[in-house]
């Protein structure tokens, strides 16, 4: 059997300029909500991503058309002949699948659904997603591992509700409002998610035809439409903000002058801010993030939060920063559970990390030493990239297919701004 590797050796400052692609956690939202109109969807910016693909799958199954029509484009056709059915083999790929449920719920008033899979990082609960839809007045029963969801209402539409989210989850808001665009009177959620990605998500749905205030904010207002009176619209999908950490961090461990061009600097300020005190010097621009790194980083102790504290999707390039950093940092994980399973990983490296729990005391080296290493999900799995790029000697990363669902060429990319770093296929 053949596998994939990532190989990559310590090299010397990077330089030059990357282009930061569309965000995952934005674009697969978007595809999922073209569900509630008919027509032509024209999605720009879109990242050449696993995860893409396998979305595409599960909409073409419920009955849309997609196609790329040159890099970075794609068009979804919906022509009405929607089945709401979401088949496992889907579904377990993938985690957004879930949010195929608020539209599907909206528009067509039911939906089967098999329960997600999606990172191996701990349980993921739907609990919030589906009370919030119970107070709209839909009903769910789970057989067999499926979701069988109905609207119990005398015309079987979903009708606004005065919804507060126990904590700010960003599936469940996306999935209440994306049911609620098409709920008969007016839905309220406070306590909603405010990530960059899902205000993405409103005004896409705005630009559709849908009633939404307060975007941007921890309380969304959602005026319901006539059902099937959205309709299909053309979208840039938002920059990816953890792809920009993500060379913020390879240029911090290994010095250098970069740009990402395109970067949000406005979507990362917290993020900014905590690298800018590790050491090295971010500035915006319009045109994007400027990033110049010289000498060893200082420790700091982070921890993450909703947006927009420090996502937890940055953490472990944060770690990973820290691993090579002067002092001691501590780290506390405050969305999931078991979120340090790559620190055997970084240990593996060389790094010293006691983790335990919600908490993580990373003492840093001057140097890790590379070594044969494995990739327990997207973001662990570019992390290990990055303390590549910080060890001595070669470091081998297999798992590369978690990489290759959240990031567009990482390997090429880095490989422009000098880093010394290739794919192979070994058996
Ligand atoms: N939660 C519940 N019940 C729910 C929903 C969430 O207990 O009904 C808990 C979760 O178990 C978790 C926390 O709330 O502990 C946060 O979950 P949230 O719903 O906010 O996350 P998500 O929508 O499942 C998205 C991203 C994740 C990212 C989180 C947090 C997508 C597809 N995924 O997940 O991204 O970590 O928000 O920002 O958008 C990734 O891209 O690698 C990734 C894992």
């Amino acid at each position: 059997m053949t596998e994939e590797r990532i190989v990559i050796r310590r090299a010397g400052p990077l330089h030059g300029e990357v282009a930061i692609p569309g965000a995952k956690n934005s674009v697969l939202k978007l595809m999922a909500a073209s569900l509630l109109a008919d027509g032509c969807f024209t999605l720009t910016n879109v990242p050449d991503i696993a995860d893409v693909g396998i979305m595409a799958d599960l909409l073409t199954a419920i009955g849309l058309r997609s196609e790329q029509v040159q890099p970075g484009t794609m068009r979804l056709v919906n022509d009405g002949a929607i089945v709401p059915v979401a088949p496992y083999e889907l579904v377990e790929r993938i985690r957004a699948s879930i949010n195929v449920l608020g539209p599907l719920l909206g528009r067509c008033g039911r939906v089967s659904l098999s329960l997600p899979g999606g990172d191996d990082f701990g349980s993921r609960p739907i609990d919030m997603h589906l009370k919030g839809l119970e107070a709209m007045g839909a009903t769910f029963v789970l057989r067999h591992g499926v979701v069988e969801a109905s609207v119990r209402t005398p015309d079987e539409r979903l009708h606004g509700a005065e919804i507060t989210l126990e904590f700010p989850s960003v599936g469940a808001t996306e999935n209440i409002l994306t049911a609620a665009v098409y709920a008969k009177g007016t839905t309220v959620i406070d306590h909603a998610a405010r990530e960059p990605e899902l205000a993405d998500l409103c005004n896409f749905l705005v630009a559709m035809g849908a009633q939404i205030e307060g975007i941007g904010s921890p309380r969304l207002v959602i005026h319901g439409v006539e059902p099937g009176s959205l309709h299909a619209t053309d979208h840039e999908v938002v920059p990816d903000r953890i792809q920009a950490a993500t060379y913020l961090a390879a240029v911090a461990v290994s010095g250098g002058e970069v740009v990402l061009r395109g970067a949000r600097g406005d979507h990362m300020e917290m993020l900014l801010r905590r690298f800018h005190e590790m050491g090295p010097t971010i500035t915006a621009s319009p045109a994007g993030l400027a990033v110049w790194a010289d000498g060893r980083l200082h420790s700091i102790d982070v921890a993450t939060l909703p947006y927009p504290g420090i996502a937890t999707d940055y953490k472990p390039l944060l770690v990973t920063m820290l691993a090579v950093a002067d002092g001691v940092g501590i780290v506390t994980e405050n969305l999931y559970p078991g979120r340090f399973r790559y620190v055997e990983e970084l240990q593996r490296l060389g790094a010293d990390i006691r983790a335990d729990g919600h908490h993580a005391v990373v003492r840093g080296v001057p140097r890790l030493s590379g070594a044969p290493v494995r990739a327990p999900d997207i973001r662990a799995g570019a992390a290990l990239v990055i303390a590549g790029l910080a060890a001595d000697g070669e470091t081998t990363l297999t798992g590369v297919q978690h990489i290759d669902r959240g990031y567009d060429d990482l390997v090429g990319r880095l490989a422009s701004l000098g880093a010394d770093i290739e794919r192979v296929v070994s058996s």
